[in-house]
């Protein structure tokens, strides 16, 4: 049996500070709460002290768990205490504070009862108690070492301490309790003995198995709601916990399925255990499990878990960065991770879609680790994380009809009155556990059933009762039967979500009634700590507590949460923007629900892009739904279209058609010019990536004369880019060389100018002039690009990843650069960029940047390297359907170490193809089209049958008399090599030498430092 002892502090001192009658006053009401509490929690009877009480828990009735029930009872006294000490010092300005003893120990049978001596005839274990609450400090509970050994496992307890207690010579061990789990949120709670589902156990049971072997796997289990999913993991959480695995979980909640990052980042503060502690501690606790990483990174990981440190800024790395880092931070910790472990993710069908998509990353090393992830859903899910490669399923069918006779008759017995109920019920249920566990607490509480679970007795005539017709009305009845004030507490409780804690309901407005909601099982306590926590018995429960309240009581509640949120931590409000957002839309406050959506939204962007455009999505529709005469209205309408058009090609929104239509008419009723120059770019940068090449360069002339006409500096240099970008891939180096300039001009040497879509304009203004220079055969364009490097390096790195892509993506396969060691070194540093910072497209441009200029490179193992690269980026490129340029050039240079490795015909017909492909896209004398030629002919004359040689001949005519708008130096350059070797492969010598002297010639003038080595290479 264990000893409780409380008592409290310095009571001299508050007997001197009030009267009398209000001291005892107090006393009498700590008394008597803590008595409730004794009671709640299975203890014996209560023994006065003066000042205190003691309590035995354990005797006169044998309870096992008697350490453990102390403990909750301590816990529970010290709220209590703490209740009513607000209270006390408000009145009378004093401190009521407890202190907490637990003591274990045996007793003999027979020593404790009625006898006139009470418990003082026990002596040693409850002086020694007494002696425990003695060097408890205030607010405390102290346990000595006997109780502690008896709950290490169960509870939290501080390190062992030695303290000096009266009366023994040495000091002695004893231990501080802290709080109570959850360690893994599924409390032991009574419910029936599990029924059938054998064969779904132990399908999970040889998962767990194959897990603990360091096979791990992910199973869902899916039913519809009610059938036993919950109580499926349940089992498995005790199994697991049998075989001393770790068991962390996590769940979904129906009105937070638009709260980004919600689950993930729960599932991961359990797992790492940081759930409870403050942020500094939980910091500290992170770093104890991720001990080698990046300290960046970690912080990043602070980030998502919500406990980052407020000094701390978000280091500027695009939000793909972030997620390639998270995800790499958190299986490093999975793989590491040597204990075995089951993770639960409840009520998936009501996942966010940004914790989806990062489970699902997390979860593709699940097979490398010893870990089970279970995962409960209804079976309208079907999402991301069923779709995991090797996902077994396991569906919960209803339960059989002998199945469920055997559950009814489990919790309402064997008499004789209750067995037509008993068939109604059965029959009503149709194999739902839930709905018959709910139908019989109904009929009890309607006073048909009297008795306890398992030994009912009817108290209706044969066929006179009813049961209720469906399983929401089963809960509906039962929750009308409540007195109001619990009523109202549930309702509450119903809007704050699916777990709470009592802090909230005074913000709401509502005083907390628990018991009678504990008492008829409707919610159940989860955490014992001083700040207790409940939870809804059942989704259910809570999605008829919220639906039946009346609509404006509910919107007033809601009102009240999201006041609530923002002022209980207000430097969080950005990371909350989203869930506030939520409430006040529920609320109908549609004004301030579009605030905080845009809110979250900007939250979002540096974090996760999808998660942005949710937000504006749904601020967009809150801005639709404003009635007419809002005189914000058009300007809300624009905001959130004008952020989606310009992150369209990030998230694969289509810009063309009606959402730029609907824009451009918003944004002309309105006068808003800037909102429609930054969707007309977006239209144009859509039509490129999606290789309508011609479209493209027409909007992208109709998208700068109107820029210009707004007369913006700062709109125009941030805007020109997605402009200068079409005109560059149609080939009309002209209009790059003369925009590009007007950059230049505008930006006047301020790199950071415009910079509010990419890093530095100026910097990728000369990139793109300097290219341009090259491609016309004008002077200066080696100079403009390493300008346009040396801005870009000094202005941000990512700024230098854009722009050392154009520089070198443009430059060594048109031959105007050589890959030489400061280039490849440059390149390698861009890439090493784009890995820690970039976002996933840039990263892959870099990629393919350093692919290309390694298949430029002279040893064998650069180009193998450069061509497994490439590969790798054609497959992404193939497995996204893109259609530029890019897949064509790719594949016509993976062509080339074909030819190389002596495999000429495939080699060869692979080009054809690509070729052919590019001149069907227009892109001939475009770029990629003048290279792609160059090598076919090259290719074709190394293999040098007569059908090769004809065929080099005609491609090349065929570049040489494609139209072209302008002269084009690139192509002639090329042209003249290709000539050159024409010539050698029909033998004329003479011819050969002339063309390669003017092929060195022009090489050399217009600083094509590529084709100059070319040139001095050909004999
Ligand atoms: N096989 C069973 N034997 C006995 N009781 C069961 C069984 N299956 C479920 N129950 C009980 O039925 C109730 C409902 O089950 P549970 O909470 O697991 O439903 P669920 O499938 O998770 O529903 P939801 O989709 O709404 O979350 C629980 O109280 C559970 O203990
Ligand atoms: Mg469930």
């Amino acid at each position: 049996m264990t000893v409780l002892f409380a008592d409290v502090v310095r009571s001299m001192g508050i007997a001197a500070a009030v009267d009398v009658e209000r001291l005892r006053e107090i006393m009498t009401e700590l008394l008597e709460r803590s008595a409730a509490v004794v009671q709640r929690y299975g203890g014996g009877r209560v023994e006065y002290t003066g000042d205190g009480i003691m309590a035995l828990f354990g005797a006169p009735v044998a309870l096992e768990d008697h350490a453990f029930r102390a403990c909750l009872a301590a816990l529970a006294i010290q709220e209590e205490a703490d209740r009513l000490a607000v209270e006390v010092q408000r009145r009378d300005g004093v401190q009521l504070r407890v202190r907490v003893g637990l003591n274990s120990g045996r007793v003999i049978a027979g020593e404790i009862g009625s006898g006139a001596l009470g418990y003082a005839a026990i002596g040693e274990p409850v002086g020694f108690a007494q002696r425990m609450e003695a060097v408890a400090p205030p607010g405390g509970v102290m346990l000595s070492a006997s109780t502690a050994r008896l709950v290490e496992h169960t509870v939290l307890l501080a390190e062992p301490e030695w303290v000096h207690i009266k009366g023994a010579g040495e000091p002695v061990h004893a231990r501080r309790l802290v709080g109570i789990g959850p360690r893994d949120g599924l409390l032991r709670r009574a419910e029936a003995s599990l029924v059938g589902r054998r064969w779904e156990l132990s399908t999970v049971e040889g998962l767990l198995d194959r897990a603990i072997d360091g096979c791990g796997g992910v199973v869902g289990v899916v039913g519809s709601p009610g059938i036993g999913k919950s109580r499926l993991a349940r089992e498995v959480a005790a199994m697991a916990r049998r075989r001393n695995v770790d068991v962390f979980s996590a769940f979904c909640e129906s009105h937070a399925t638009d709260v980004p990052f919600r689950v993930v980042a729960r599932l991961l503060r359990t797992a790492f255990g940081v759930e409870g502690l403050d942020a500094e501690a939980a910091r500290a606790q992170v770093r104890t499990r991720v001990r080698d990483a990046d300290p960046e990174d970690v912080a990043l990981f602070d980030d998502l878990l919500g406990i980052a440190d407020p000094e701390f800024s978000l280091p500027k790395i695009a939000p793909d960065a972030r997620r390639r880092r998270l995800t790499a931070l958190v299986n490093a910790a999975s793989l590491a991770r040597q204990a075995a472990t089951v993770y639960i993710i409840e009520d998936a069908h009501w996942i966010d879609e940004i914790s989806e998509s990062m489970l699902a990353d997390f979860l593709t090393v699940i097979p490398q680790t010893p870990s089970l992830v279970l995962i409960t859903y209804r079976p309208e899910y079907q999402g991301a994380l069923t779709q995991m490669a090797d996902t077994q399923t396991v569906a919960l069918a209803p339960l059989s009809d002998s199945e469920t006779a055997a559950l009814v008759s489990q919790l309402l017995g064997p008499h004789p009155s209750v067995g037509e109920l008993g068939h109604q019920i059965a029959e009503r249920a149709a194999g739902n556990p839930f709905f018959v566990e709910e139908m019989v607490r109904e009929l009890t509480e309607r006073g048909v059933l009297q008795g306890h679970t398992g030994a009912y007795v009817s108290t209706a005539e044969v066929g006179a009762a009813t049961v209720p017709a469906t399983l929401q009305a089963a809960i509906a009845a039962r929750i009308d039967r409540l007195d109001p004030k619990a009523k109202r507490t549930l309702s509450a409780a119903a809007v704050i979500g699916s777990r709470f804690g009592l802090d909230l309901f005074t913000v709401l407005g509502v005083e907390p009634v628990i018991a009678d909601l504990l008492a008829v099982q409707l919610v159940d306590q989860v955490s014992f700590t001083r700040q207790p926590e409940f939870v809804f018995r059942h989704p259910l429960i809570r999605a008829v507590a919220y639906e039946s309240q009346l609509k404006s009581d509910r919107a007033e509640l809601h009102r009240r949460v999201a006041a609530a949120i923002e002022s209980r931590e207000p430097a969080r409000a950005e990371e909350n923007a989203a869930l506030i957002a939520e409430h006040l839309e529920a609320a109908g406050d549609l004004h301030a629900a579009y605030g905080w959506h845009m809110r979250a939204a900007a939250w979002a962007t540096n974090r996760d892009i999808t998660a942005a455009r949710l937000s504006w999505e749904r601020a967009q529709r809150i801005a639709d739904a404003l009635p007419a005469d809002d005189p914000n209205r058009t300007a809300m309408r624009i905001a959130p279209r004008t952020m989606l058009c310009g992150i369209a090609y990030r998230v694969h929104l289509q810009v063309a058609g009606n959402r730029f239509d609907e824009l451009r008419e918003l944004c002309t009723a309105a006068g808003d010019k800037s909102s429609l120059a930054i969707a007309m770019s977006a239209l144009v940068l859509e039509s490129v990536y999606q290789a309508r090449v011609r479209e493209g360069s027409q909007l992208a002339s109709e998208a700068m004369a109107f820029i210009e006409s707004i007369g913006d500096p700062t709109l125009t240099v941030g805007l020109s880019f997605m402009a200068i970008y079409a005109k560059a891939q149609s080939g009309e180096a002209s209009d790059v060389l003369r925009w590009s300039q007007r950059v230049i001009d505008l930006a006047d040497g301020d790199p950071a100018k415009g910079n509010f879509i990419i890093g530095s304009p100026l910097a990728l203004a000369f990139a793109l002039r300097g290219l341009a220079r090259y491609g016309l055969g004008r002077p200066g364009g080696r100079d403009d690009l390493r300008h346009g490097l040396a801005l870009a390096r000094s202005t941000n790195p990512l700024s230098y990843v854009q722009v050392a892509t154009y520089v070198y993506f443009g430059g060594i396969p048109a031959g105007a650069l050589r890959p030489d060691d400061s280039a490849m070194r440059e390149i390698e540093d861009a890439l090493e960029i784009a890995e820690r910072a970039g976002h996933d497209f840039s990263l892959a441009q870099a990629r393919e940047m350093l692919g290309f200029a390694l298949v430029h490179r002279d040893t064998v193992a650069e180009r193998d390297r450069g061509e497994q690269l490439l590969a790798e980026v054609g497959e992404m490129l193939r497995r996204q359907g893109q259609q530029g340029n890019d897949l064509p050039l790719v594949e016509v240079y993976l062509a080339r170490e074909r030819a190389r490795r002596g495999d000429c015909d495939e080699a060869i017909a692979l080009m054809r193809t690509a070729v052919d492909h590019l001149v069907r896209q227009g892109q001939l004398v475009c770029g990629a089209g003048i290279y792609a030629t160059g090598v076919l002919v090259e290719t074709l004359l190394d293999r040098g049958t007569d059908g090769d040689v004809a065929e080099a001949e005609a491609a090349i005519e065929r570049l040489a008399t494609a139209p072209a708008e302008e002269v084009v130096a690139v192509r002639d350059i090329w042209l003249l090599r290709q000539r050159a070797l024409l010539a050698r492969a029909h033998g004329e010598e003479a011819r050969y030498r002339e063309y390669r002297d003017r092929y060195r010639d022009m090489a050399r003038t217009l600083g094509y430092e590529g084709h100059i080595a070319w040139a001095e290479a050909m004999a």
